[in-house]
């Protein structure tokens, strides 16, 4: 069975919309926690994702228990707290002023992981590449992340984490590689900028300081300070 190759006019601008106006969301997360359907929609899309050799290395572990999420939010204020101490003078004052995570505020937490050593897919694609299987994850990531988006439900990443202590609270063995730790809930609304720019810790650079043609050039606006 095959589907017609383009979307209709409203289909394709939904999706476009929804690409633009993705958030990571980190903080105005409400109470009421995701019904479970929503949750199997958003990690049916992420299980959707493309993957190298159709290995889906890709391995999803949801957490609902505080005391689960508050082991991590723990592991997390040590993690921020050994990053600050690179900082000096102002860039300092400024990552201290940052919220980089809701690990408590939100009702849920999701855990993506991967594993790397699947002999699922027989390592096509990956006799050159083997790192396409952590890849293929993150893709997984994105998916959920714009379903999540079209769905009102804010997602933040967080990787200020150690992985073998995330991998000791969520019982993950070695073999397995913990690739993205998620917030997520329902949210009132998205921010129109992405957090760090409103804050002043980057900017966004334009489409042409990142793009070639024929020859790798690297981007003069890609460069800037
Ligand atoms: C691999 C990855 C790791 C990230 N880790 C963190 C994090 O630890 N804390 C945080 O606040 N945001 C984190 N982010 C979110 C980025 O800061 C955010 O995507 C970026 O500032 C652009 O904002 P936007 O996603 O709202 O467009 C991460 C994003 C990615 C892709």
């Amino acid at each position: 069975m095959k589907e017609s190759a383009a979307f209709e006019v409203q289909e394709r601008d939904a999706i476009y919309r929804v690409i633009a106006s993705r958030r990571d969301v980190r903080r105005g997360f409400l109470e009421k926690p995701l019904p479970h359907e929503l949750i199997e929609r958003l990690l049916y899309a992420a299980h959707c994702a493309p993957s190298v050799g159709l290995m889906q290395p890709s391995r999803f572990v949801v957490i609902r228990d505080y005391d689960v999420r508050r082991a991590v939010h723990e592991a997390f204020l040590q993690a921020n707290a050994q990053a600050l101490e690179t900082y000096t003078g102002e860039r300092r004052e400024q990552y201290a002023n940052l919220k980089l995570e809701g690990i408590l505020e939100a009702p849920q937490n999701l855990c993506v992981l991967s594993d790397p050593h699947s002999e699922r897919g027989h390592r096509l694609g990956r006799h050159t590449m083997p790192e396409t299987a952590i890849y293929s994850t993150v893709c997984a990531v994105q998916n959920l992340w714009l379903a999540a988006r079209a769905e009102g439900v804010g997602v933040g990443w967080v990787s200020i984490l150690d992985p073998d202590r995330l991998r000791a609270i969520l019982h993950v063995p070695a073999t397995i590689v913990p690739v993205a730790y998620l917030c997520f809930g329902y949210v009132d609304c998205f921010a129109k900028e992405p957090e760090l720019e409103r804050f002043g810790w980057e900017s966004r650079i334009p489409l042409e300081g990142v793009v070639s043609y024929d020859r790798y050039s690297a981007g003069r606006k890609a460069e800037e300070p």
